[in-house]
């Protein structure tokens, strides 16, 4: 897919009179195409007024910001307290099996995206995960099968 520079440039403007503008517009540019590719970081350089090592500095601490295009379907398994003492870590272990990724990372075929969440407002029904952008409680490595075999995607 071609980036359309022109129309991420004109996104990221509209952060540039906002009061630490870099967050709300690195989170625009991910909304908007579902990763900050190597190519904006001059773009939002520019607009804050920042030197590009700084602004790839930022991108690259939050875990949240993609640098590369998400896969077809995005996973996120919930890590925070209570889905951990309800079993996340071995639900994790499961879903990382079944899509053949870890955190943070994607399948090699490109339709998993596996990310790690801090709480989806769940924790009495723990564990939790999403499915893209959908939530899901009292997960178990059987309903993450049978959710993940509903999107006729082909987990193995
Ligand atoms: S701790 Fe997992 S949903 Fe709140």
């Amino acid at each position: 897919m071609k980036l359309d520079l022109d129309a991420l440039r004109a996104l990221i403007a509209t952060h540039a009179d906002t009061p630490g503008g870099l967050m709300p517009a690195l989170h625009a540019v991910q909304a908007a195409i579902g990763h900050v590719p190597p190519e904006v970081v001059p773009l939002l350089a520019d607009t804050f007024n920042l030197s590009r090592a700084e602004v790839h500095g930022v991108v690259t601490f939050y875990h949240h910001f993609r640098q590369t295009p998400p896969g077809l379907h995005q996973i996120e398994v919930c890590r925070a307290e209570s889905c951990q003492a309800m079993g996340s870590d071995a639900l994790e272990a499961h879903v990382e099996h079944k899509l053949g990724c870890k955190h943070h990372d994607k399948s090699a075929d490109g339709r998993w995206s596996l990310e790690p969440v801090y709480c989806l407002g769940l924790c009495a029904m723990s564990p939790a995960i999403a499915i893209d952008g959908q939530p899901h409680a009292r997960m178990t490595p059987e309903k993450f099968d049978r959710l993940v075999a509903a999107l006729g995607d082909g987990a193995q």
